[in-house]
């Protein structure tokens, strides 16, 4: 877990080459619970990039349509969704290690068997671990928006992650965004009418309304209570 926090050295020069990545880890204290189910469930649900690339179909003991969540938060959307969902397969990467205990604890308490979790930096485990043309759904949900323009270029949303998070998707498949950050849902719309292969599933420059299968989630509720709108959009991969 987290192993990817080694620095990241060139290895012809040793040269430590410094990431420009969409978090800062603020390793943040865990309760006691998460503390325990990071140690007795993550054997259980806990997915390793140092496994290599996901065998879905052995994880989860069926070959089900997988949905691929980044950036869960503390999880109870996810689990939620999940719950919801059990003719589908749940991957969530959440790089903040309390988000992940506090995901585990929710699964055992739904008793779900169908979400599994990485806790690493979702644009490498995609890079690395996760099929080619794989996925039914990728879901990014209140990704932090950098509100500073200098810090613009740590947004995940960027062509060459829309370029990678495009060629995981199965044909037919389903990029969900959502943000509360209006600047933030602009630059996502400029970002996507500027890639090819996409359709927006609302009219062309617009947003969608919120899907039925997502319920609201944790940080939207703390926005909403600051009086912040919502901006969901949609894309099929053609
Ligand atoms: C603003 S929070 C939103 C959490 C949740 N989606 C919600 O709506 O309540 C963004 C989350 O994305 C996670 N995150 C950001 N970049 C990530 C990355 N590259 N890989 C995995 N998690 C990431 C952060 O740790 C944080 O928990």
């Amino acid at each position: 877990m987290l192993d990817f926090l080694k620095q990241d050295q060139d290895p012809l020069t040793g040269k430590v080459m410094r990431k420009v990545r969409s978090f800062v880890l603020r390793e943040g204290r865990l309760t006691a619970g998460q503390q325990r189910a990071l140690d007795t469930l993550w054997p259980r649900f806990g997915l390793e990039r140092s496994s290599g690339e996901l065998d879905a179909v052995a994880v989860f003991g069926r070959d089900a349509p997988r949905v691929l969540e980044i950036g869960y938060g503390m999880g109870q959307s996810l689990v939620q969704m999940a719950t919801a969902e059990p003719d589908k397969d749940f991957i969530g990467i959440e790089v903040h290690r309390p988000g992940v205990g506090s995901l585990l604890m929710a699964i055992e308490e739904a008793g779900i068997s169908n979400l599994r979790s990485y806790c690493d930096d979702a644009v490498e485990i995609l890079e690395l671990c996760i099929v080619d043309n794989s996925l039914a759904r990728v879901q990014l949900y209140f990704p932090d928006p950098w509100h500073k323009k200098k810090h613009h270029k740590r947004r995940i949303v960027q062509p060459a992650w829309l370029q990678l998070v495009q060629r995981k998707l199965a044909p037919g498949g389903m990029l969900h965004m959502a943000t509360d950050w209006q600047d933030y849902a602009v630059h996502m719309l400029e970002m996507m009418q500027a890639e090819s292969g996409w359709e927006n599933q609302a009219k062309d420059g617009h947003y969608v309304e919120r899907p039925q299968w997502r319920p609201e989630t944790k940080f939207e509720r703390r926005g909403a209570g600051l009086g912040h709108g919502v901006w969901d959009l949609l894309y099929q991969k053609q």
